[in-house]
């Protein structure tokens, strides 16, 4: 058995054990002071690349605490630290995170790690086609070293030609899609998709047993999301449309009823005007209760929480079932879960 050190979406750390457990039938060890990280016990890594909610996976060869929290210590430490699969390889490079206060940088980790490791073995370095990524976290006073088995960040599973400025990560559409308690039959509508992720997940999770519709006011943006979806083999599972979110009610039948909604509606960063923001958040609450059943769910993701939160209480057509903050690119939005009052 080994143990292997995922990382997933700070805040969706519940997701992931969740997935692995029902997926995997495996051992799964959550940290309670820090986040992003799971413990996980099995043969090989392979299932895990098959999981929609890791970024990456790392298999764990040694943990130990730095009780001065310095690079000499870090030093000697790696250098008393035995890694088998560097006695085969040509060649190697150390990647590195670092979470808490230290007197050190990550690159600095890398570097001072690099030169213990290459003494020890006598392997050349090699940044870019490396045999070996040996992978060094720091977080606080606790080093983790390890093999890491994936290349990219497994959130970039979908092939995308058309990128959207402000594409939230699959494993993110992931995370709301499980909140989002989608049921075999159901309806889903992603009213704002942009460049697709949360329609992309849902079609690679669901294929034909739900319906999924996806939308955006931006012509461009739809058709670059349907391109996506080809790209991917997923065409088939969605129904694009130009869709404005704040007039649902004409995209849709009085008698077709969507059960959820999930969605990254704009949070001004780049559109700038506050006055606009909060009337499409508010115009577009007002529209989905018309279109949403009255056992349907809506899950939000939103960087203006206390904007969307006032614009929900504003409107008394919802209630937030559930909210929780998630790390993303340094930036700390919330997923909102609302139910129709
Ligand atoms: C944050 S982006 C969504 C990004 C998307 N989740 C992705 O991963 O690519 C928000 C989107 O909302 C769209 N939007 C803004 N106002 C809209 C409206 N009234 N109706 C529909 N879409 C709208 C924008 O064009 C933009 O693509």
């Amino acid at each position: 058995m080994k143990r292997f050190l995922v990382t997933c979406d700070p805040g969706l750390e519940d997701i992931a054990e969740e997935e692995i457990r029902k997926k995997l039938k495996a051992k799964v060890k959550r940290f309670f002071n820090f986040q992003g990280k799971l413990l996980v016990d099995l043969k090989s890594s392979k299932k895990l690349f098959a999981l929609h909610s890791l970024h990456h996976i790392i298999e764990l060869k040694k943990t130990f605490f730095l009780r001065k929290k310095t690079l000499d210590e870090l030093y000697e430490k790696i250098k008393r630290t035995n890694i088998d699969e560097l006695e085969k390889a040509d060649s190697f490079r150390v990647t590195s995170k670092r979470f808490g206060q230290h007197s050190f940088t990550s690159i600095q980790i890398q570097n001072i790690c690099g030169k213990a490791l290459q003494e020890k073995y006598k392997k050349k370095v090699d940044l870019k086609n490396f045999d070996v990524n040996i992978r060094i976290d720091v977080v606080g006073n606790l080093c983790f070293v390890g093999i890491q088995h994936t290349r990219e960040s497994l959130y970039k599973r979908f092939k995308k030609s058309f990128n959207h400025p402000a594409a939230i990560k699959s494993t993110i559409a992931y995370g709301m899609l499980c909140l989002a308690g989608i049921k075999k039959g159901n309806t889903l509508l992603d009213p704002m998709c942009g460049s697709g992720t949360i329609p992309l997940e849902a079609a690679s999770l669901f294929k034909d047993k739900i319906r999924i519709v996806a939308g955006d006011i931006n012509k461009e943006y739809v058709k670059g999301a349907e391109e996506n979806a080809k790209l991917n083999g997923l065409e088939k599972f969605i129904e694009f449309k130009m869709i404005d979110a704040t007039k649902l009610e004409k995209y849709f039948e009085k008698a077709e009823k969507v059960d959820r909604i999930v969605t990254n509606p704009p949070y001004g960063i780049k559109i700038g005007k506050r006055k606009n923001l909060r009337k499409l958040y508010r115009n577009f609450l007002v529209s989905a209760s018309k279109i949403l059943s009255d056992s349907g769910r809506m899950v939000v993701i939103n960087l203006r929480a206390e904007m969307f939160r006032i614009a929900v209480i504003r409107t008394k057509l919802f209630k937030v079932i559930h909210e929780r903050v998630v790390e993303s690119g340094g930036l700390y939005p919330h997923i909102f879960v609302l139910e129709k009052i």
